[in-house]
């Protein structure tokens, strides 16, 4: 793979302020746009800015064509057969919510999650199990988030209407069994739905050949912009939902009593679509297929496995999850004793021009149930390079360098609980904030400090 070359479809990684450009190692959150994206997006508003089925003129037909042509894209990308299976949403969330609220629970029913989910694969059920008696079971992972057959065939065993799990996990990189899930769970007569958030852009997703039910994803950590999400669901899956939202779009006629539903994945799709957004996902996907999905697992792996030597024997910075790299190619997360996260991140961003994420990564059910403050995630993608592995290794050593080695007894507050209150004053308070915080520029800290909090509740 060609790096450097590749780098250079990314604008975002030219942009350089007083220092050099950025090492964006936040990936997993939300992944750079490549040019012909950005094209993708900009021509629809230059060319066709139409409305897709509605008007009969030009413009309109071909939106509607190449919007149809994404949901191809879509369906090939993920190995689906029917691209009636691809319903556009706005993210991953909107889709797990569609499962989640379009299912027709009956009262006693039960889904089954991990321990370490997502909040947008957790607070839909929470929400089922006050409004309709729907019954939420949590499956646990060993402590470095390994799965377990047996335990899930015990629950399966208790009766699971669905298992709704992620595929990666976004805290610390590690991809389930999904075939195995899903057989296990479709001989119980369980459905499974997957959060394919972290999994579909970093590896070769087979739906058909996973055989799961429904999978959401979203555009915006495979390359494309915001606001674009899909729901990929079987026939079958699709005909038991209801829609979320109703009106225009979604109906094949009214009359002021009534109405006739189009069939799916039209009646998904609520009134006026995200044209751009979506024509500029389905070009991200091919931007991908061009590189090679093997291709960017491997390069992360390498780039992952660097970071990983040179930290290694480290004795404050722990990594999160598996140990081997080759179980978390993507991710290398971890805590350092004495160092609170967001400190870590605004450092490393403010002396080494490395962009990491901090904070509880929407998971606060796994940091609330070990009473820890959270931790930073280094997230790598097709486009990261050595370059930007070192700059991590060597912003972290510094780091390390300046925390007193008195605080660093592995009960600081870096690792320890705390309300986030009072951990967002403490990152603004004068001479508390650690070593981190001590070395970067008043004035900044004090105004990222409360981007930091931010960061740290979603
Ligand atoms: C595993 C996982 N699930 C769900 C989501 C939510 O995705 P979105 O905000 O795009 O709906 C994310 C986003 O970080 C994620 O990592």
């Amino acid at each position: 793979m060609n790096v450097r070359a590749l780098r250079r479809e990314f604008p975002a990684l030219e942009r350089r302020g007083a220092g050099p450009a950025p090492a964006y190692l936040d990936s997993a959150c939300l992944s750079l746009v490549p040019r012909a994206v950005l094209r993708a997006v900009e021509e629809y508003y230059v060319r066709y800015p139409g409305c897709a089925g509605r008007s009969v003129h030009r413009f309109s037909e071909e939106v509607g064509r190449r919007y149809e042509e994404s949901r191809e894209e879509f369906a090939r990308f993920f190995g689906r057969r029917e691209p009636a299976g691809v319903v556009f949403l706005r993210n991953a969330t909107e889709a797990i919510n569609l499962v989640g609220q379009g299912l027709p629970w009956k009262r006693g029913e039960r889904v089954l999650i991990t321990d370490r989910e997502h909040n947008s694969n957790l607070v839909v059920w929470q929400r089922l199990v006050r409004e309709r008696g729907v019954r939420l079971e949590v499956l646990p992972l060993s402590e470095d988030g390994a799965f377990d057959g047996d335990r899930l065939e015990s629950e399966l065993a208790r009766g699971v209407r669905l298992v709704s799990v992620f595929h990666t996990s976004n805290l610390d990189g590690r991809t389930l069994p999904l075939r195995e899930i899903v057989e296990r769970a479709h001989d119980r007569g369980a459905a499974v739905l997957a959060d394919g958030c972290q999994a579909a852009p970093h590896r070769k997703v087979d739906l058909d050949r996973l055989g799961v039910d429904a999978y959401a994803v979203s555009a915006h950590k495979m390359l494309g912009p915001n606001g674009v999400g899909s729901l990929l669901a079987s026939p079958a899956f699709l005909a038991d939902l209801r829609p979320l939202v109703v009106g225009g779009e979604t109906v094949e006629w009214t009359t002021v009593t009534d109405h006739a539903l189009r069939p799916p994945p039209h009646r998904f799709e609520a009134g006026l679509q995200n044209y751009a957004g979506v024509l500029g996902a389905g070009e991200g996907l091919r931007f991908l297929e061009r590189v090679g999905l093997e291709r960017v697992e491997a390069h992360q792996l390498e780039l992952n496995r660097r970071v990983g030597r040179a930290l290694d024997g480290e004795p404050r910075l722990r990594v999160l999850g598996p140990q081997d790299a080759r179980e978390r190619p993507s991710v290398f997360a971890f805590t350092l004793d004495g160092v609170d996260p967001h400190d870590a991140a605004l450092f490393l961003d403010e002396g080494h021009g490395v962009l990491v994420r901090s904070g509880m990564h929407c998971v606060h059910s796994f940091y609330a149930a070990r009473g820890l403050a959270g931790n930073v995630r280094a997230s790598f993608y097709l486009y990261n390079d050595a370059d930007d592995a070192e700059r991590l290794v060597a912003g972290l050593r510094e780091l390390l360098d300046l925390v007193p080695a008195r605080r660093a007894s592995g009960t600081s507050a870096a690792t320890r609980a705390s309300p986030p209150r009072a951990a967002r004053g403490r990152r603004r308070g004068a001479g508390s904030g650690g070593a981190a915080a001590r070395s970067a520029p008043p004035r900044r800290r004090a105004g990222r400090g409360r981007a930091g909090s931010a960061a740290g509740s979603g």
